[in-house]
């Protein structure tokens, strides 16, 4: 099924958001809108200090607050079994020792929790909360990335070791070459919800979880580790999560103290994050600071590259990312050396953030190219074309699929690239300068594993049952119009159970596998729905039978409009419901765990993205007029969340850009932007008409479907396309993110 499309907003998708009504509506209930009998309300108490150890702590006054029940510290906290192993349960990204929350006196970081305060209202705990006092013995602390470059050293681990493909540091020989710096500061999730947790045991042996995570099986796992519960004895519940971006990748030191703050009272205890820790407890996008030298040949061709990173990571933690990979096989190029270096620093510790380690490497890849491009006098699509890479370079193998060139095409067009002048800053209207960029995204097209039960139902109705969450992208959406399209039925006669463990294992949501992982398990349970009816359809005395006498097999058969017929024969026909009755049925039931098999191919998911904007020269204001962003995502199961997900992408592009930067005050080791008023991220108003192009060709390799992810790519490539569009409108090169109108003036 190649479909190439503009995604057109004004056409109808005959499959709308499942749940979409009720998520705007308000009647799906998040986490802390769950509502237990006898409920008690958590709140966590931060350190104000950086680094150091706590002397002393005082909780008499808060224990005495009306409605407190308990107060947890380093001095009482009961045990957690797990803890005390020597490696936490809250699941590292890398290498290091986790956080184990009120394990001691050790302070890490600025507000890392030095109590957990539990109330039996809201309102009081928060009061009781602000009467807790700690006396620190302070320490030392480091906060800023770029004054401690030299405390770098190699992530742990043989993936990190130094990229060296041909000559090292080859790009020093080519006759034309850039040298340039990038760098761009500390971004945070903060999704609309906040990070919370309601934790209830159901007796000392069984514990209920709602909470905000990617992944169900993950954080059962991760609290089954903690406290030596076996997996079966915890449920976790995620069935709704009003956005995530990565922060909900692992399980967090606040939801381990939620589990121990419910089991302390005796009581389900609700632990709601307050906005401003969701800037200090939950991770963030690590600052990074780049380097890249490249060189190409006078007419283009490129000679090498070098790709050196630095980036933060916690004093107690290895967070790494794929910040440098992208440069080892995006373009053809005989010598690329790439070097990724970790600075320790008095912060949480990072955790993935939408497009990792890609997005923040691209801005320097692609800005780099862009720089180039202007040396050679060429344009930045030709001079991508020239190094076309038309097998992997890096692995030296050939991709599952790559329309990159589709996209760059596509994508031209629509942004209407013909008007965009070689020369920088000779494109005028009134006061505005006019400029055009465009910037590459890769990132690996994953497929994990995941089992789905499929149940055909009395009425016609399919039933689909899977762990899998959705942090917003429309993963039961998916799920609906992969089966509607195998079994020919119509969405409202799909129903999805999902999110929460006890249902057929899923996959977590991250590394944008879902649509590939858990649409190719739907497909092939179908398959086997499939399988078993023509089986039904065979036997003696069946009409399709006495059609077919040699047998009924699946690709006699065509699945429409809720029915069954016989391809050659269209008259003889079965509803759903006929072949159950008939068959003496109440249902018919198939379960399939789908994975993903090793070949021989590289799979990428790609994406261009295209700009224009103006810069208002009195004032160094940037107006984005438009932006095309296109992708080679396989085939496009469900277009109008797939195009949802490549606009929200380009947002948070055009964010990471202009706007994100968690300021940090150095004297003392804390953000000072620690709100939604200060952290500035687009609103309506920042944001363009934003028109989606998707090639829409099978990938043949990856699933039956075709469909490789779309989630990362979708924000890949914004910023440099956004930097580079900058420079075309004013000839300033900005190297440094967020482009804000003092930069530019
Ligand atoms: Mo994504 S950063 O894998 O949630």
């Amino acid at each position: 099924m190649d479909k190439e499309f503009f995604f057109d907003k004004q056409a109808k998708d005959p499959i709308e958001r499942v749940g979409g009504r009720a998520k705007v509506t308000g009647a799906a209930l998040y986490t802390a809108d769950q509502q237990f009998q006898n409920l008690a309300y958590g709140f966590l108490v931060g350190s104000t200090v950086a680094k150091g150890r706590i002397k002393s702590i005082d909780t008499k006054a808060a224990e005495r607050a009306p409605g407190v029940l308990a107060v947890i510290t380093h001095q009482n906290a009961p045990k957690i079994p797990g803890y005390q192993t020597g490696r936490d349960p809250a699941k590292p990204p890398t290498a290091g020792q986790p956080l184990r929350i009120f394990y001691n006196e050790e302070i890490f970081y600025y507000d890392q929790p030095i109590a957990l305060v539990i109330a039996d209202t809201y309102e009081r705990v928060l009061h009781a909360a602000k009467l807790v006092k700690a006396q620190y013995e302070k320490g030392v602390f480091q906060t800023e990335l770029g004054s401690n470059l030299a405390k770098a050293k190699i992530p742990t681990g043989p993936r990190f070791e130094d990229y060296k493909r041909g000559e090292v540091d080859g790009y020093k020989n080519a006759p034309v070459k850039v040298e340039q710096e990038y760098y761009h500061p500390i971004e945070v999730h903060n999704p609309m919800e906040l990070g919370n947790t309601l934790a209830h045991w159901e007796s000392d042996q069984k514990l209920m979880v709602y909470t905000k995570t990617q992944g169900v099986e993950a954080t059962r796992k991760s609290i089954s580790d903690a406290f030596k519960l076996p997996p079966e004895n915890i449920t976790v519940h995620a069935e709704q999560i009003g956005g995530a971006f990565g922060m909900g990748l692992r399980t967090w030191p606040y939801e381990i103290a939620a589990v121990m703050g419910a089991q302390k009272v005796g009581r389900p205890l609700k632990l709601v994050l307050h906005r401003e820790q969701m800037f200090t407890n939950v991770g963030y996008r690590p600052a990074t600071q780049q380097k890249i030298g490249i060189g190409a040949t006078p007419d283009g061709k490129l000679v090498g590259i070098t790709h050196e990173a630095y980036a933060n990571t916690s004093s107690y933690e290895e967070f790494t990312e794929a910040t440098v990979n992208l440069t080892q096989f995006l373009y053809a190029c005989p010598n690329v050396t790439t070097r990724y270096r970790l600075v320790p620093l008095n912060m949480c510790t990072p955790i993935w953030m939408r497009g990792p380690g890609e997005a923040t490497g691209s801005f320097a890849l692609e800005s780099a190219m862009d720089e180039l491009a202007f040396a050679l006098n060429l344009d930045p699509i030709e001079l991508r074309n020239r190094n076309h890479a038309d097998v992997d370079p890096e692995k030296n193998q050939p991709w599952s699929s790559k329309y990159l060139t589709e996209c760059f095409q596509m994508g031209a067009e629509k942004i209407g690239w013909k008007n965009r002048k070689l020369q920088p800053r000779t494109a005028q209207e009134g006061d505005w300068l006019v400029g055009y960029g465009m910037g590459t995204g890769a990132f690996g097209a994953m497929r994990w594993a995941a089992t789905v039960k499929a149940r055909l139902q009395p009425d016609g109705s399919l039933l689909l049952q899977c762990s899998v969450n959705d942090m917003g992208p429309g993963t039961a959406t998916m799920m609906t119009a992969v089966a509607t399209e195998a079994m020919g039925l119509t969405p409202a006669k799909v129903r999805i159970q999902m999110g929460s463990t006890g249902l057929p294992p899923g996959p977590t949501q991250g590394g944008s596998n879902v649509t590939a992982t858990v649409g190719a398990a739907v497909n092939d349970v179908c398959t086997a729905l499939k399988e078993q009816i023509a089986t039904l359809l065979s036997k003696e005395g069946s009409r399709f039978h006495t059609a077919n006498v040699h047998g009924v097999k699946v690709d006699d058969l065509l699945f429409a409009e809720g029915a069954v017929s016989l391809k050659q024969n269209p008259a003889i026909k079965m509803t759903y419901t006929e072949l159950l009755q008939q068959n003496g049925l109440s249902v018919l039931e198939q379960t399939r765990e789908s994975k993903g098999q090793q070949q021989q191919y590289s799979m990428y998911s790609f994406s261009v993205h295209f700009v224009k904007l103006r810069v208002h020269k009195p004032t160094g204001r940037i107006k984005i007029d438009h932006v095309v962003s296109c992708a080679d995502a396989g085939t496009i199961v469900s277009p109008t969340t797939a195009a949802s997900q490549m606009i929200g992408g380009a947002v948070g592009g055009i964010g990471m850009a202009m706007m994100e930067d968690l300021v940090i005050d150095h004297r003392f080791g804390r953000p000072i932007n620690n709100n939604l008023a200060d952290y500035h991220v687009p609103v309506n108003a920042d944001i363009p008409n934003v028109d989606v192009v998707f090639v829409g060709k099978k990938d043949p390799y990856i699933n039956q479907m075709g469909s490789k992810g779309l989630g990362e790519i979708a924000l890949i490539g914004m910023a440099p396309a956004i930097a580079n569009a900058v420079f075309n409108a004013t000839g300033k090169r900005i190297r440094t993110l967020p482009i804000t109108p003092d930069k530019l003036m």
